[in-house]
């Protein structure tokens, strides 16, 4: 069976979940592995697709291999899927399972991310293996790496995958448009808007141009694709002690002056992909420079996505 590892950690091949893979590449010699670092490669891939798409094409079972990053899959995973989604490449009938490594906290939502989003490209899914970071140097970890890779074989020969999830009926697009006309506000409070809506996206900027009306308080909008992003977060702990990250975009500065500063944030964005638009991701990693200080203690957060805003005010 032709096996593409999909290792989207950004520590490449100093990644800790790729390790499992390897293990299991060196017990199965009779399967090939091709193991490709798209977590490094994910710029280079922006700008030219086709080196992946022939991997991907040539590939039997895709296996994903990443951290759980910030709840989720790292920002790297969450950018390859709209990049193949975009591309348009057929994987269609194809096998797809996943290895991770975390702490387990919100290891179930990443899987339930990729499977979904597998499950869109029409693959055919089999449930993943959810690893803590250190298990493959246990005799037990091994056993369950060993297992996990014997009942994908067996699912892959028996054809046994997860049933995909019932397909949202089509619906008609409606645009929101604005309702609310333009109040006075008042300099008491600074909110902040943090959003990612696209140009394109006349919904999201609508509504929240209308919550913008109904609050009582001046407020920004932060708009995250338009920050320079060198990359997203490298999992170097860097700024463990010191706060500051090794990128040069100075990122960390813009969190803390223009977002940190704020008296309350307001997260809008539009679901697209099982979560929003990947510069959201890129922006939740990168928080990582925090160093796990509770910097935003007490700051009143609010996250109505592009439904919620418009059930909301259409209620309201
Ligand atoms: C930015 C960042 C965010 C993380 N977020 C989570 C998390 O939400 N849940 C979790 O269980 N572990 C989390 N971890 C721990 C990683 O999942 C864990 O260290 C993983 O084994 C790293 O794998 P890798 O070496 O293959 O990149 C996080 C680590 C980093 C650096």
């Amino acid at each position: 069976m032709n096996i593409l590892v999909l290792n989207a950690s950004p520590k490449g091949k100093n990644s800790t979940t790729v390790h499992t893979a390897l293990y299991l590449q060196a017990l199965h010699p009779e399967h090939t592995f091709t193991v490709l670092p798209v977590g490094q490669r994910i710029k280079s891939y922006e700008k030219d697709f086709a080196p992946l798409r022939h991997e991907l094409e040539k590939a039997d079972l895709l296996l994903f291999s990443y951290p759980v990053y910030t709840f989720i899959a790292p920002y790297q995973l969450h950018r390859l899927i709209e990049l193949i989604k975009a591309d348009g490449v057929d994987l269609s009938g194809k096998f797809a399972s996943q290895i991770t490594t975390s702490k387990h906290f919100y290891d179930v939502t990443a899987h339930r991310y990729v499977e979904e989003n597998c499950c869109d490209l029409g693959m055919k899914v089999v449930r993943g293996l959810s690893a803590d970071m250190d298990d493959l140097l246990t005799e037990q970890g091994q056993r369950e790496a060993r297992n996990f890779f014997d009942q994908l074989m067996f699912s892959c020969d028996h054809g046994l995958f997860v049933t995909p999830p019932a397909k949202a009926p089509q619906r008609e697009k409606t645009i929101y448009q604005p309702v609310l006309p333009k109040t006075a506000k008042t300099k008491d409070k600074d909110v902040v808007i943090v959003t990612n809506y696209a140009p394109e996206d006349e919904n999201l900027q609508n509504m929240i141009g209308d919550f913008r009306a109904a609050l009582p308080f001046e407020s920004r909008v932060v708009n995250l694709r338009q920050f320079p992003f060198a990359g997203g977060c490298l999992g170097c702990f860097g700024c463990a002690i010191t706060g500051k990250c090794v990128y040069k975009d100075r990122f960390d500065e813009f969190l803390r002056t223009t977002i940190q500063s704020a008296d309350a944030f307001v997260y809008a964005f539009t679901i697209s992909d099982h979560y929003t638009h990947s510069s959201f991701k890129c922006y939740d990693d990168r928080q990582f420079c925090n160093g796990h200080r509770t910097v935003t203690h007490g700051t009143p957060i609010a996250y109505p996505s592009a439904v919620t805003i418009s059930t909301r005010v259409t209620c309201g």
